[in-house]
């Protein structure tokens, strides 16, 4: 496929800084009175895989839905590059999309459902051979060309999808959950084999997942959306480590939470006792309140605490409930003396369901404080 190359450059032109390819300025989409997605704002340069993440209902089906043509904003403008949108139709904005359930046409072989999308634009001929042939190739589907998309496996009919949107060369591709029907072996495998891919022909992907190990697997960047809004943009990196708020806290990975008392603070780190005679230090969320005696919500991933003698200095007494074995690491579910259940995971010191232990924080570890729950 003859991608590459002009599709990365496209947004570039004029030099300089990469412009976003892809804009969503304040969009917002109400059905009567619910408020599916509520003024989201986003810029994707050419070339990022960007990922909407967040749990089911969040909007994103119909953000993407909105970025395709397929839905229209009751408010806020989409730009693809440079270009105003939002009043055009699907097939004139220069996007495949690849839906949830595969939308393929079960009457139809595996090579017109990929020819349709460039048929539909009235491309006939070489040219729309050419492009068929390329795209089955990149999904290694040349030796299904025609058979009926029904007689082929889950699998198979997904990589048709993506053919039938990559066919065309879209610059922009929007993928909705397109893994969600395979089995978890081929899962894995066809999402490493599309970011290889996507990433080979310089395309600009926008991929939606409920899933988070998915998202930190593929992608560049990953919004993180929750009832309509955006919660955070970044690196899979930057939200794991320093996520905005709790709720993007614990959709990302495993978090826990303990309630804390602000001792002292020292810009955006502060002092915080989390136990009588037990103080760690946190980084302070924008949400958290600032003032010495206020109470806030620690949170801390499992790799942050370990396991200690139940008498080690400033370690938190807990009991263990249990002990899990998992290859590189072992992990501890603590049953702390205030209350709250904590995932460790463990380090040198050992213990068995039913010991009361310490729990000590990771001397690199960086827990975040939070507002405390209303
Ligand atoms: N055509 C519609 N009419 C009325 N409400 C709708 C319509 N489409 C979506 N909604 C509502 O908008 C909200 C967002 O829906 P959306 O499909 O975008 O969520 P989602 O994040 O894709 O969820 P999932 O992970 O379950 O696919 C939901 O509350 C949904 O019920
Ligand atoms: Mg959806």
């Amino acid at each position: 496929m003859t991608v590459s190359a002009p599709i990365a450059s496209r947004a570039d032109a004029g030099g300089g800084t990469p412009q976003a390819l892809l804009r969503l300025d304040a969009v917002g989409r109400r059905f009567g009175d619910t408020v599916a997605v509520d003024g989201v704002s986003l810029e994707v340069p050419a070339g990022e895989f960007l990922t909407l993440l967040g749990p089911s209902g969040c909007g994103k089906t119909t953000t993407l839905r909105m970025i395709a043509g397929f839905e229209h904003p009751t408010s806020g403008r989409v730009l693809i590059g440079g270009r105003d949108v939002t009043a055009l139709p699907p097939q004139k904005r220069d996007v495949g999309m690849v839906f949830q359930n595969y939308a393929l046409f079960p009457h139809l072989d595996v090579w017109e459902n990929v020819a349709f999308g460039l048929k539909s634009r009235g491309e006939r001929g070489a040219g729309v051979e050419a492009a068929v042939t390329r795209a089955l190739g990149l999904v290694e589907l040349e030796p299904y060309a025609r058979r009926k998309v029904q007689a082929l496996s889950g699998g198979q009919q997904q990589r048709v999808a993506l053919a039938r949107a990559l066919a065309p060369e879209p610059p922009v591709l929007l993928l909705d959950e397109p893994l969600s029907n395979l089995d978890a072996a081929l899962r894995e495998r066809t999402r490493d084999e599309l970011r290889a891919l996507l990433k080979r022909l310089g395309m600009t992907a926008v991929f939606v997942t409920h899933d988070q190990e998915e998202a930190f697997a593929l992608s560049d960047r990953i919004a993180v959306m929750d009832r309509g809004r955006l919660q955070q943009v970044g690196s899979p990196e930057a939200l794991y480590g320093a996520p905005v708020n709790a709720f993007v806290a614990s959709f990302l990975g495993r978090a826990n939470f303990l309630p804390a008392t602000v001792d002292s603070v020292d810009g955006d780190r502060a002092a915080c006792t989390v136990a009588a005679g037990v103080t760690w230090r946190a980084r302070l969320a924008a949400d958290s309140p600032r003032g010495a005696g206020a109470r806030v919500r620690l949170m801390a991933r499992p790799e942050a605490l370990t396991l200690a003698a139940a008498d080690e200095p400033n370690a938190l007494r807990a009991r263990v409930l249990d002990r899990r074995f998992a290859g590189a690491a072992t992990f501890y579910r603590m049953e702390t003396e205030a209350g709250p259940e904590l995932l460790v995971q463990g380090g040198p010191h050992t213990a068995s369901p039913g010991d009361v232990a310490g729990i000590c924080l990771v001397e690199s570890a960086q827990p975040v404080a939070y507002a405390a729950e209303p």
